[in-house]
C-alpha cells in the first residue's frame, strides 16, 4: 500500500497536465461555484428577517424590499448556475477528448507487444470507462466539494454567530455522522469491491459466450450456458443486496443522528426563545443551517469513496499511457527507398515473453526476387519471423537486413509500406470495397484499383455484387469467405507495388474454386517481388526458389524441393509424407 501512495500522487501529477490547459476556465468556474453557493446561503437569513422584524417585529414597510430579494436570489442562482453548468462541461468534455485523444495517439505508436500483453477489452475499458470516471471527478466533483467545504464553514459560521451555544452542541454532534459512516465504509467498501468483481466476470464471461455463440450452438450448450450465465447474475445480485443493506444501516445512522440533532435543536432553541436569548426567526435560520452544516459532512465522505474510485482509473489510465515504446525509429532515420528485395536475417534471435524464446538463431540469404516458402509444424515460428521482417517486434539480437540496411535504422513507415503483407486471417474494414483497397495508397486511380483487383482475381467477383467497387462489407453490408477476403487483401497488398511480399496462407481448407483462384491470384502477383510464402499448400511450396524448414524457432533445412526430398533423413521429407503424400497426384494432375 506505502509503496502505491506514490505513484498514486505521481499519477495525479501526471493528469494535472492534461487540466493545466483549461486553468484559466476552471477559475472561473470556481469563482462562479464559490459565489453561487454564498448566495444559496442567504434565504434562511432573509427568512429570520421576515419573520422576527416583519411578522414579529411589525415592520411591514421593509416587506416589498425583502420580498424582492427572495425573488432575486433564486433567479440570480439559477443564472450562474446554467452559467457554471456550461463551463464546466466544455471543460470535462475537452478533458476526455484531449486524453483519449493521447491515449490513442500513444497506442498506435507502440509495437504489438502492448496489445499482446494487454488485450482489447482492456484497452477498451480504459479509454472508454476509466476516462469517464476521471472526468466526472475531476470536474463536477471537484466544484461540489468546492460548494460542500464553502457550504460548510459558512454554516457553521453562521449557527455559531446566530447563536454560539447551540452552535457548539451541533459540532459535538458532528463526530456522530463520522462515527456512523466509518462504521459502515468498511462493509460497504468491501462488498463494492466484491460486486464490480463480479460484475467484470459476467461481462468477461458474457464477452466469452457472444463470441464463441457457434461454439455454444454447435455443441447444443444453450441450456447449460444459461444456466451459468444465471448463476453468475444471481451472485451479482446477491452481492448487491449486501451492499445495498449496509447502505440502507448507514442511511439509518445518518436519519437517527439527524433526527436527534433536531430534536436537540428545537428543544435547546424552545428554551433559549423562552429565556429571551434567541428569535423564533433565529431558531427557524438556525435549523436550516444546521442542515447544512451535516449536509456537506456527508458528501464529502461520499467523496472521499469516489476519489479512491477515480484514483484506481487514473493508475489504469497511465498504465496505457507509460507503457514504453519499445520499437523506437531513429532520429533523423532516412527513408528506405524503392527496394530491390535482398534480404538478409543474421542470428536472429527474439522472445515475446521473457526466457521463453521463439526463435532462437535465424541466419538466412535472400536474393533480390526469389520467392520463399516456410514450412514447419503450426508454432514453430514462422508468422513471428515475418513479423519481425515488418519490425512488429525488434529482434532481441542479431540484425535483419533489407539491400543492407538494418531495418532498424530507416524510417518505420517507409519500410513497412515497402512491404506488402497478406496474413492468415485478413483484417478488413467496414467500409466499402474500394476503401479497402486503397486504405495503403490512397492516391490509387481507378485504373490501379482494378489492376489490383484482376492480379488478386477479385474483380469479376466485385463487380457481380450489388454497387460493385462501392459495395459495403463488414457489419453492415455484405459477409466475404475466407477465400475472397484472402483475395482482396492481395489486391490491396498489390497496390502499394511493395518490393517484399509476405503471404500467410489461410490453413483453412477452401473450397477448390476458391483455393485455384487464390493460387493464380499469388502466381499474379509474386512476379518480380522478393516473397515469404507461409505455405500449407503443396503446389505453392514445390514452385518456390527456397524452402525454409523450421522447427522450434530454427531453421533445420534449406534447398528447393528436389534437393530437400533427396536428403535421406530429412525434415522436410518427413513432412512432406505425413502432409502430402495424398496430395501428389492433385499437383500431378494440375
Ligand atoms: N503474440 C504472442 N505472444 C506470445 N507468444 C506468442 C505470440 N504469438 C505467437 N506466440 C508463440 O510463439 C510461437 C510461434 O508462433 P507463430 O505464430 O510464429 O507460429 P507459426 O509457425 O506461424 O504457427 P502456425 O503455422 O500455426 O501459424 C508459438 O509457440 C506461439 O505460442
Ligand atoms: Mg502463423
Amino acid at each position: 500500500m506505502d509503496e502505491q501512495e506514490p505513484s498514486k500522487v505521481r499519477n495525479l501529477k501526471k493528469l494535472l497536465k492534461f487540466v493545466r490547459p483549461y486553468q484559466r476556465r476552471l477559475t472561473v468556474a470556481f469563482a462562479i461555484t464559490v459565489s453561487l453557493t454564498a448566495i444559496q446561503m442567504t434565504p434562511p437569513l432573509l427568512m429570520k428577517f421576515i419573520v422576527d422584524e416583519i411578522i414579529v417585529g411589525g415592520q411591514w414597510s421593509l416587506l416589498e424590499f425583502f420580498l424582492f430579494l427572495t425573488l432575486v436570489v433564486p433567479v440570480t442562482a439559477s443564472g450562474l448556475r446554467v452559467l457554471n453548468t456550461y463551463t464546466i462541461s466544455v471543460i470535462s468534455h475537452r478533458l476526455i477528448m484531449d486524453i483519449r485523444q493521447t491515449m490513442y495517439r500513444h497506442m498506435l505508436s507502440l509495437s504489438l507487444r502492448f496489445y499482446d500483453q494487454m488485450g482489447t477489452g482492456k484497452i477498451m475499458s480504459r479509454v472508454m470507462g476509466d476516462v469517464a470516471t476521471v472526468r466526472s471527478m475531476v470536474t463536477m466533483r471537484m466544484l461540489s466539494i468546492v460548494t460542500d467545504f464553502v457550504t460548510f464553514w459558512v454554516a457553521i459560521g453562521l449557527c455559531l454567530g446566530l447563536n454560539w451555544r447551540l452552535g457548539t452542541i451541533l459540532i459535538v454532534l458532528l463526530p456522530l455522522y463520522l462515527f456512523n459512516y466509518f462504521g459502515w465504509r468498511g462493509g460497504i467498501r468491501v462488498s463494492i469491491r466484491a460486486w464490480r468483481a463480479k460484475m467484470d466476470r459476467v461481462s468477461v464471461g458474457l464477452q466469452e459466450r457472444l463470441s464463441g455463440v457457434q461454439l455454444v450452438k454447435a455443441y447444443g450448450k444453450e441450456r447449460r450456458e444459461n444456466r451459468a450465465f444465471a448463476e453468475e447474475t444471481r451472485g451479482t445480485f446477491e452481492q448487491s443486496m449486501q451492499t445495498a443493506t449496509y447502505r440502507a444501516g448507514y442511511s439509518a445512522g445518518v436519519w437517527a443522528v439527524s433526527g436527534l440533532r433536531n430534536t436537540i435543536v428545537f428543544c435547546m432553541g424552545c428554551y433559549f426563545v423562552i429565556q429571551g436569548e434567541m428569535t423564533y426567526g433565529g431558531v427557524m435560520a438556525f435549523l436550516a443551517y444546521a442542515m447544512r452544516v451535516f449536509q456537506p459532512v456527508l458528501n464529502l465522505t461520499q467523496e472521499a469513496l469516489r476519489f479512491e474510485q477515480m484514483m484506481i482509473s487514473v493508475d489504469r489510465i497511465y498504465e496505457v499511457l507509460d507503457y514504453e515504446v519499445d520499437v523506437v525509429e531513429k532520429p533523423d532515420a532516412p527513408n528506405l527507398g524503392p527496394v530491390a528485395g535482398a534480404v538478409e536475417f543474421e542470428d536472429v534471435r527474439f522472445e515475446y515473453n521473457e526466457d521463453e524464446p521463439v526463435i532462437k538463431g535465424v541466419s538466412l540469404k535472400i536474393e533480390p526476387g526469389e520467392m520463399v516458402a516456410l514450412v514447419g509444424q503450426t508454432g514453430c515460428g514462422k508468422t513471428t519471423l515475418t513479423s519481425l521482417l515488418m519490425r512488429f517486434y525488434d529482434v532481441s539480437d542479431g540484425a535483419i537486413r533489407i539491400d543492407g540496411h538494418d531495418i532498424r535504422d530507416v524510417r518505420l513507415r517507409s519500410l513497412r509500406t515497402q512491404i506488402g503483407q497478406v496474413l492468415q486471417d485478413s483484417v478488413l474494414f467496414d467500409a466499402s470495397i474500394r476503401e479497402n483497397l486503397v486504405y495503403g495508397n490512397p492516391d490509387a486511380t481507378e485504373a490501379d484499383i482494378i489492376a489490383a483487383a484482376r492480379v488478386g482475381e477479385i474483380h469479376e467477383f466485385i463487380i457481380r455484387t450489388a454497387d460493385g467497387y462501392d459495395t459495403i462489407l463488414g457489419d453492415e453490408g455484405i459477409k466475404l469467405s475466407v477465400g475472397e477476403k484472402q483475395r482482396l487483401a492481395i489486391a490491396r497488398a498489390v497496390l502499394t507495388d511493395p518490393g517484399i511480399l509476405i503471404l500467410d496462407e489461410a490453413t483453412s481448407s477452401l473450397d477448390s474454386l476458391s483455393e485455384a483462384l487464390i493460387q493464380k491470384a499469388m502466381a499474379n502477383v509474386l512476379e518480380g517481388r522478393t516473397s515469404f510464402v507461409i505455405a500449407h499448400r503443396l503446389s505453392t511450396i514445390v514452385n518456390a526458389d527456397k524452402i525454409v524448414v523450421m522447427d522450434s524457432g530454427k531453421i533445420v533445412e534449406v534447398g528447393d524441393h528436389e534437393t530437400l526430398l533427396e536428403k535421406p533423413d530429412g525434415r522436410y521429407k518427413e513432412l512432406y509424407e505425413q502432409q502430402f503424400a495424398g496430395a501428389v497426384e492433385d499437383v500431378a494432375a494440375n
